[in-house]
């Protein structure tokens, strides 16, 4: 289990739990934390968020949507991302 705090553009920060196998989508859905998605699937680009702190699996996710530049600027997308301890991410 990791915490993860949740940083939003309006500054709000809220926290949430995150099992090992769980993506950090589902966490914050099941924890009411906002985050915006649509296909759970890796291909729309709606649940992209930029890792601040902490390190992290990512499972398949499009190239047309998340390009290497922006993986490279540790971008991923919240609906592929398996936490691999604390993080601070903004959405
Ligand atoms: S919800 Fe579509 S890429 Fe994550």
């Amino acid at each position: 289990m990791y915490k993860v705090k949740v940083l939003n553009q309006n500054g709000i920060q809220q926290e949430l739990v995150c099992k090992d196998n769980q993506t950090l989508l589902d966490a914050a859905n099941i924890q009411g934390v906002t985050i915006n998605y649509a296909c759970k699937g890796g291909g729309c680009g709606l649940c992209k968020i930029k890792v601040n702190e902490g390190s992290y699996e990512r499972g398949k996710s499009s190239k047309a949507v998340l390009p290497d530049s922006e993986r490279e600027q540790d971008y991923t997308l919240a609906c592929k991302t398996f936490p691999k301890s604390d993080m601070q991410v903004l959405v």
